[in-house]
């Protein structure tokens, strides 16, 4: 064993002991949030509650997230069933530099002109009321005003932070007319999860986004509601020299250190910078995406990995590098889960589901059975009481499930 292997198998590692105690401190910190408390978790009343799954009805849903938009209309049928009517979808930045709707030069109403027409787009002339998801922290003080507390996942777009994104949706439709379409519905990707899971299955107790971000909410029984945690910003965790130094490039040092451990924005980027000290791997920063790791973990054909240019050895380390760091991502993100579960139920005696959605969830090899393992780690035969799984499309339908509890 070279003195790089041994760091590594040490370094990411995440114990049973570690686990136990991210879980209390993730309670911790959820119970100070809600009791207004210094906190890292912002806790974010959504003012939604979970659906009986009768909820019926046309709706228009737009899911701005990061890196694309999409817009559908969406018919609800009841009984947790739905149909899509139509839908359109666009990259937010070119990839010939055209343009670029979440740099620090683009104006908010450049956005939101450009999420108006697509809305317009699909609406086909029907007079619609819109469920919108943004993905991002908000505060609310009820469904349909959500005010930006700042950008995460290294968005700049200028104006928007500090303003209520939906009169600025509600603005830039009007600039460009077209059929009344009413904002009545603004809600986190993690809500919209928790809304589509609950359509269908009343059990469901966790919304989470393990993709490009990562961020959980959960329906609390005492507040009577869903909150949106911002369990990205958590940050009672075990940080190698690798995570500070990723978070010390970042655009926003010291926020999201629980995202810029575990989430597919930066996963890739954790992989390279240990790679790079531990094996001298040389790449530039970024360039290790997190399908070249999920690649890589598959053993799938892929021209990235290619373009690393590395012996078949030193590939052999890299993949060993990241599994280690893929399943310390899982293990934490399971870690607050359970802290989640304690906080509605202390002793895990009830049943619970867990919708996930994103892209790390559904498509990282080994991901859910890390997951799913690490429950079984941790709760032995309660573990039976949690079902973990992938719910697809929370933001286009938890958007219009939303919509239809606003018009109510
Ligand atoms: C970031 C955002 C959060 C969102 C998550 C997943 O963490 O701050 O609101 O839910 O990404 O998209």
């Amino acid at each position: 064993m070279t003195r790089g292997d041994k760091l590594q198998t040490r370094l990411f590692h995440v114990s049973t002991q570690d686990i136990e105690d991210i879980s209390i401190a993730f309670q911790q910190e959820m119970a100070a949030g809600l009791a207004g408390q210094s906190s890292r978790l912002k806790m974010l009343p959504s003012f939604l509650k979970k659906p009986d799954g009768n909820e019926t009805g046309t709706f228009l849903a737009l899911d701005f997230g990061g890196t694309n938009v999409r817009a559908q209309v969406l018919e609800l049928l009841g009984g947790g069933r739905w149909r899509e009517c139509n839908r359109r979808a666009y990259p937010l930045k070119d990839s010939q530099g055209r343009f670029d709707y979440i740099s620090s030069e683009t104006k908010s109403e450049e956005l939101f002109d450009f999420l108006a027409e697509l809305v317009l787009e699909v609406s086909h002339g029907q007079e619609c009321s819109l469920g919108f998801t943004f993905s991002f922290p908000c505060v609310q003080n009820s469904v349909q005003h959500a005010e930006l507390i700042g950008w995460t996942k290294e968005i700049k777009t200028a104006g928007v932070e500090g303003q209520d994104v939906g009169r600025l949706m509600k603005e830039a439709l009007i600039r460009k007319g077209g059929p009344r379409i009413t904002p009545v519905a603004i809600i986190n990707d993690t809500v919209g999860t928790l809304l589509t899971a609950a359509y269908k299955n009343p059990v469901a107790t966790i919304g989470a986004i393990c993709g490009t971000g990562h961020n959980a909410c959960y329906f609390d029984p005492v507040k009577g509601m869903i909150i949106n945690m911002e369990s990205g910003n958590f940050a009672t965790l075990p940080f190698t020299v690798y995570d500070d130094q990723l978070d010390g490039n970042s655009d926003r040092p010291g926020t999201q250190r629980l995202e810029k451990m575990v989430s597919g924005r930066y996963l890739g980027e954790v992989v390279r910078l240990a790679a790079k000290d531990l094996f001298d791997i040389t790449a530039q920063p970024y360039s290790l995406s997190t399908e070249t790791v999920a690649a890589l973990i598959g053993d799938y054909p892929s021209e990235s990995i290619g373009l690393l240019q590395i012996e078949n050895d030193q590939k052999a380390r890299l993949k060993e590098l990241a599994m280690d760091i893929v399943t310390r991502s899982a293990k934490l993100v399971t870690a607050c889960f359970l802290g989640v579960l304690r906080h509605v139920d202390e002793q895990i005696k009830n049943k619970h589901t867990i919708a996930v959605d994103g892209s790390l969830y559904e498509k990282m090899p080994h991901y859910r059975e890390i997951i799913d393992n690490t429950l079984i780690e941790m709760l032995g035969s309660k573990a039976q009481n949690i079902k973990v799984g992938l719910v697809k499309d929370g933001s286009g339908v938890g958007a219009a499930v939303a919509a239809a509890l606003a018009s109510k």
